[in-house]
């Protein structure tokens, strides 16, 4: 699929629960968020036929993102079904990690192919107060648990303030290196405000070469993570959906003020 700025579309990123382990405080207020009702999540019936329908229109890589994905029931039940989709190539997710040590095995077996896992700090009582209550050491045991599964390349996404020669960015760096982890930079973002920058050595927030599509965990498409269109595929069916959203992808990212990290996957 090609957009109206000549941009080949073939990433889909798919959140499959607006629930998190966690409450980091860029991404969610400390009490927490207006959860979705169980009807309005999409079933993993209907999760795989959306991306069976990205894929037939080209999409060939497909990211699993939340909320936190490892937290949604069954997870690696549909994990198993999409690596049976074919013609997606690369097939990774992105985790807090936490679940990590219990699922990296399971994860792997059912046909994932790559993690990323958020780590802004390697101070324990930093990421407590950061994550809110998060304890770090699962997160440590769970990057060591990716790594013997093969979950590979690794990526770590740090979340910066200012920028990534802060202390807790340079020691996030120094520990990926030692570790044969590659490690992102994301600047913390406010969809609302519509500031965004280019992630450092990823590819998120490039507009101009952006080739994503989002699936939210209720179902509707979304063309761009800073902007509020988006498409129902229950309600347009899936194949109308995904073409309106393409053919709807903006020029690049303003203003989202109906989206947030926790229900678009970031
Ligand atoms: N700014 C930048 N990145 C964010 N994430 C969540 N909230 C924000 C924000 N406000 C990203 C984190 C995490 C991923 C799931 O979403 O990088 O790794
Ligand atoms: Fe959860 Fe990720 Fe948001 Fe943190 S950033 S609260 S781990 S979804």
């Amino acid at each position: 699929m090609y957009d109206h700025y000549k941009r080949q579309i073939n990433y889909l990123r798919v959140s499959v629960t607006d629930r998190c382990n966690l409450r980091c405080t860029y991404c969610m207020p400390a009490e927490g968020i207006r959860l979705l009702e169980h009807k309005d999540i999409l079933s993993f019936e209907e999760i795989v036929e959306v991306i069976r329908e990205a894929v037939s229109l080209g999409v060939a890589k497909v990211r699993i993102t939340g909320g936190e994905p490892l937290v949604r029931k069954g997870i690696l039940s549909l994990i198993e079904k999409i690596t049976a989709i074919q013609g997606i190539r690369d097939f990774g997710l992105t985790t807090n990690g936490i679940l990590l040590p219990e699922f990296a095995a399971g994860l792997a077996k059912a046909g994932l192919h790559r993690i990323n896992i958020s780590l802004d700090t390697l101070d324990p009582e930093k990421f407590r107060t950061i994550t809110r209550g998060g304890d770090i050491r699962k997160v440590f045991k769970g990057i060591e648990a990716a790594k013997k599964a093969g979950l590979t390349p690794v990526k770590i996404n740090c979340v910066v303030r200012n920028s990534s020669d802060e202390p807790d960015a340079t020691a996030v760096r120094e520990y990926c290196r030692e570790n044969g982890l590659e490690a992102r930079f994301i600047h913390e973002m406010s969809l609302s405000d519509g500031r965004f920058t280019i992630v450092e050595n990823g590819h998120g927030g490039d507009c101009k070469n952006c080739n994503r599509l989002r699936l939210t965990a209720s179902g509707m498409i979304r063309p761009c993570l800073f902007d509020d269109i988006q498409f129902s595929a229950r309600e347009l069916g899936i194949r109308t959906a995904l073409e309106m959203a393409v053919g709807r992808k903006p020029e690049r990212g303003g203003v989202n003020v109906t989206g947030e990290f926790h229900n678009i996957g970031g």
